[in-house]
């Protein structure tokens, strides 16, 4: 990959001379799904694929973006004086983000950059490649223009630029599993305080299977932002009868005592998805430290289950292939991950059955939906990296 960019780089921008290539992951996440933004916890890997970037200083202002993604765009320019997100802009926008977060920090830059990006997270996979985009962007900056950053700093610029300069109101867990990624090893992040562990997630006997349905749905920015905001109706709703910061601060049974205070039988459902949720993923991280991978598997069924019911963020896509997967033996898990509404599921599978589990599941998604589902064994990297 990095000879792949540093030739594009040359082909598009004249020399390679002096560029320097970075690279951040992006993340699937095994349990803990729609918390982040409840004060709860979450469990991500960073996964050894992720995006690529080419980069060189210029003597100006301008700033040159291409994409070996999108290259029917060719090189999309703009300037330092310019950052302010557009449509024309399209995924430009995400790095200009970034560039807008530091600034608004008082991180500026004295100069542009041609800028050559390669990502192998497929497209819209829900895997987070707009994530490793921000990380990634912060993780140049920082070494180029020698910013004070910390990689936790990188996960809250990205998180902030998204909020604010790309209107998703997303929580942190992406930008921080790809800016604190460690090979092996997933990470157990309290969102509340931002404290985290990290857990080995060297299974033995069994693979992480990403399977992606290959749809998404355009409800996703949307959808998710009502998510947000029915959570935090129900919070200020629980708030009147009980002390509490977030809806991670509540256990199942302090739930079921105060939720006759949510009004709206809707928001009771996504409360109860936030609180459960958050235990369950709790429960997990044990269970995995006790080396129980059956009960985390079965963790991993009871979030699908309420995230279809109680959450309503799946679809039928992603149902039938959750489905499907239950019934072939020898998976321990699996689960819708990511923001749903369409993209991947992730599943634990024993070593022998991978070949069966990919024909099994891949078979019945095309007979009973019509199309063809992608499936990758994946692999847990580390964070950012210079090349
Ligand atoms: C998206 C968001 C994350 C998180 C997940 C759901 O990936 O970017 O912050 O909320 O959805 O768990």
């Amino acid at each position: 990959m990095k000879e792949t960019v540093l030739k594009k780089f040359e082909e598009i921008y004249g020399s390679a001379e002096g560029v320097n290539v970075y690279f951040a992951p992006g993340r699937v996440n095994m349990i803990g799904e729609h918390t982040d933004y409840n004060g709860g916890h979450v469990f991500p890997c960073a996964l050894t694929i992720g995006t690529y970037a080419a980069v060189k200083k210029r003597t100006d202002r301008k700033l040159r973006f291409y994409s070996m993604n999108f290259d029917s765009l060719g090189i999309i320019e703009s300037s330092l004086d310019d950052l302010t997100p557009s449509d024309e802009a399209g995924w430009t926008n995400y790095p200009k983000g970034v560039m807008w977060a530091f600034a608004r920090q008082g991180m500026k830059m004295d100069c542009g950059l041609d800028i050559v990006l390669n990502g192998n997270i497929p497209n819209g996979s829900g895997l987070s490649s707009s994530a490793s985009l921000e990380v990634l962007t912060g993780y140049y900056l920082k070494d180029l223009y020698g910013f004070q950053v910390t990689n936790i700093d990188l996960a809250k610029i990205g998180q902030y630029s998204e909020n604010n300069f790309n209107g998703m109101n997303c929580g942190i867990m992406d930008q921080f599993a790809s800016a604190m990624g460690k090979k092996d090893n997933a990470i157990f992040l309290d969102t509340a305080d931002l404290s985290y562990q990290y857990a080995p997630l060297v299974l033995e006997g069994a693979k992480i299977v990403v399977t992606n349905s290959n749809v998404k749905h355009s409800l996703v920015n949307s959808e998710y932002n009502v998510r947000r905001s029915e959570c935090e109706k129900a919070l200020a709703e629980l708030q009147t009868v009980v002390k509490i910061a977030g809806l991670g601060d509540l256990s199942e049974e302090e739930f079921e005592e105060y939720k006759s205070a949510i009004k709206d039988e809707v928001c009771v459902r996504r409360a109860k998805h936030a609180v459960y949720e958050n235990q369950r993923t709790i429960r997990a991280v044990e269970a995995l430290k006790n080396n129980d991978l059956k009960l985390f598997g079965e963790l991993m069924n009871a979030s699908h289950v309420s995230l279809r019911d109680d959450y309503e963020v799946s679809c039928e896509e992603i149902d039938v292939l959750v489905e499907e997967a239950w019934k072939v033996e020898g998976v321990i898990g699996s689960r819708i991950t990511g923001g749903g509404f369409g993209g991947c599921t992730v599943s634990i599978v024993k070593d022998e059955m991978v070949e069966q589990f990919k024909e099994k599941v891949g078979a019945a998604y095309q007979e009973r939906v019509g199309k063809t589902a992608d499936f990758y064994v994946v692999e847990i990297g580390d964070g950012p990296q210079k090349m």
